[in-house]
């Protein structure tokens, strides 16, 4: 069986690489010709872990080749995964351009019995709309349109892809289903479980899933705030019901928001399809304002921990990507943050280890540092936005050294009270009540 995939970006490139990775021959196709020379170079375009190295040995193998824009040679294809943006329209609902323009790009070439396979995250019935449109425009045509949504993290989508939970199928098509079963046999025969549902239930369930985790992160937030003002250690509270296999303990982690270019576009979308089914998600809608207030409760914290006036104040920051491991800006907390502390009158001066390429143009009154050490140099207070693995090895007695002030605000609490004690920082973690010094 031969994949075409359409939009080679952090989902499309990383299944093209992995359906590689399990022997099947795969061509991304992608409108931007520069990140298609780039990856024909062996080059990802994008920061994933383990992403370089599949694309240098099946670029060289034959395996995984790329294309710039829909042509003839999709037709070759039995199945062609759509993995285009779905972005969020200003209204709040996905909008589907780009699903749609690619669809219009494939119809013209298709040839024999062909599975579009939708692995963009889609509104509830698009899949029967794409599979009406591509037969109102092509009745020639020998097709099915499946829905096989991605669960994958970014800075961990290449583990994901090879060792998922489960492979999730939507598909009302015998055939179909069985082909896709055969692309993913490798996985089955390493024991990943894989689900065959209806299409609706398939493109519900990858909003649900999203929108649970995301209420899940807006939970223990709100839990960290009721923490710190009561005096316990939500980190002991995480911990503590996460045991409970019911609850689990993943996702837990308090913080300044979710962000990315997932969680917030498709909390999003699902107010919006269950407003027009009639049918709100109520829960699911106090979500979405819980994160947005908790951004700018973030600014007031750093505010606060500066004595209540940012005038004049040098703020550090540490990372500016939404998570570790990722240069993806979208979504990203300090978008909110940064300009909110900039807009008071504070000068901020910001290190991230990867994701400093994509932020520049997005946040451009920001100094941008070398180094992390670097964001101590006179600073009134630091704060820390991303978890980057390298923040935890400062020496953080050194950086004390470099500070006009005291006050560190670790909002995703990779340091502890002891290291910042020690440090001679006040230290403003997530959950548990600062402590002075
Ligand atoms: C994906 C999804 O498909 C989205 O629905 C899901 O919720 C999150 O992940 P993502 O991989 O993050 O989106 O998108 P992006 O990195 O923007 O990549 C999309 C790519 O498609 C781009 O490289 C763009 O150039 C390309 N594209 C877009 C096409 O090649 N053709 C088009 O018609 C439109
Ligand atoms: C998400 C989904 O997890 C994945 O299955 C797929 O559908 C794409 O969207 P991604 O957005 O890459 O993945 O990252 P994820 O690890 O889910 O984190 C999203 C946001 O939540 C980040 O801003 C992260 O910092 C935040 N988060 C996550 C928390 O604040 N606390 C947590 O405990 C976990």
């Amino acid at each position: 069986m031969k994949i075409s995939i359409i939009g080679a970006g952090y989902v499309g490139l990383v299944s093209g690489a992995c359906f590689a990775e399990l022997g099947w021959k795969v061509t991304c196709f992608d409108n931007d010709e520069t990140r298609i020379d780039q990856m024909r170079q062996g080059v990802s375009p994008i920061f994933e872990p383990g992403l370089d190295d599949l694309l240098a040995r099946h670029g060289a193998s034959g395996h995984l080749s790329f294309q710039c824009g829909a042509d003839a040679a999709l037709a070759s294809a039995d199945l062609i995964f759509i993995a285009v943006g779905t972005p969020m329209s200003d209204d709040g609902k996905a909008d589907l351009f780009q699903v749609i323009d690619a669809i219009t790009q494939i119809v013209p070439h298709l040839s024999g019995y062909t599975v579009i396979v939708l692995k963009s995250t889609v509104p509830i019935g698009t899949n029967d709309k794409v599979e009406a449109m591509i037969r109102s425009l092509r009745p020639d045509a020998d097709f099915d349109v499946c829905s096989n949504p991605e669960f994958l993290r970014e800075g961990s989508a290449v583990q994901d892809f090879m060792q998922p939970d489960r492979i999730l199928i939507g598909s009302n098509s015998q055939r179909a289903t069985e082909m896709l079963r055969q692309l993913y046999r490798p996985l089955e025969m390493r024991d990943v479980p894989i689900m065959t549902v209806s299409r609706i239930s398939a493109e519900l369930a990858k909003y649900a899933a999203n929108t649970f985790l995301a209420m899940k992160i807006s939970f223990i937030n709100e839990i960290s705030d009721l923490s710190e003002k009561a005096g316990a250690n939500v980190s002991e509270v995480a911990m503590a019901i996460g045991k409970d296999h019911r609850i689990g303990e993943k996702f837990l982690h308090p913080g300044p928001g979710y962000g990315g270019s997932c969680f917030p576009k498709d909390v999003s979308a699902l107010i919006f399809q269950a407003r027009e089914f009639n049918s709100p998600v109520t829960l699911v809608e106090q979500v979405q304002k819980i994160n947005i207030a908790r951004k700018l409760a973030m600014v007031a914290r750093i505010v606060d921990a500066v004595g209540g006036e940012l005038e004049g104040k040098t703020i550090g920051i540490l990372g500016v990507t939404f998570k570790p491991n990722t240069d993806d800006m979208r979504d990203a907390a300090s978008l909110t943050i940064l300009p909110s502390l900039i807009e008071k009158g504070a000068k901020v001066m910001a290190y991230d280890p990867i994701g400093m390429r994509n932020a520049r143009h997005m946040l451009p009154r920001v100094n941008w540092m070398s180094g992390p050490q670097d964001v101590f140099n006179d600073a009134d207070c630091v704060a820390v936005l991303t978890e980057w693995g390298e923040f935890n090895a400062l020496d953080l007695i050194e950086a004390r050294g470099l500070m006009r002030g005291d006050a560190l605000v670790d909002l995703r609490n990779v340091f502890t009270h002891e290291r910042a004690r020690e440090a001679g920082l006040r230290y403003y973690p997530i959950g548990t009540q600062p402590s002075h010094g």
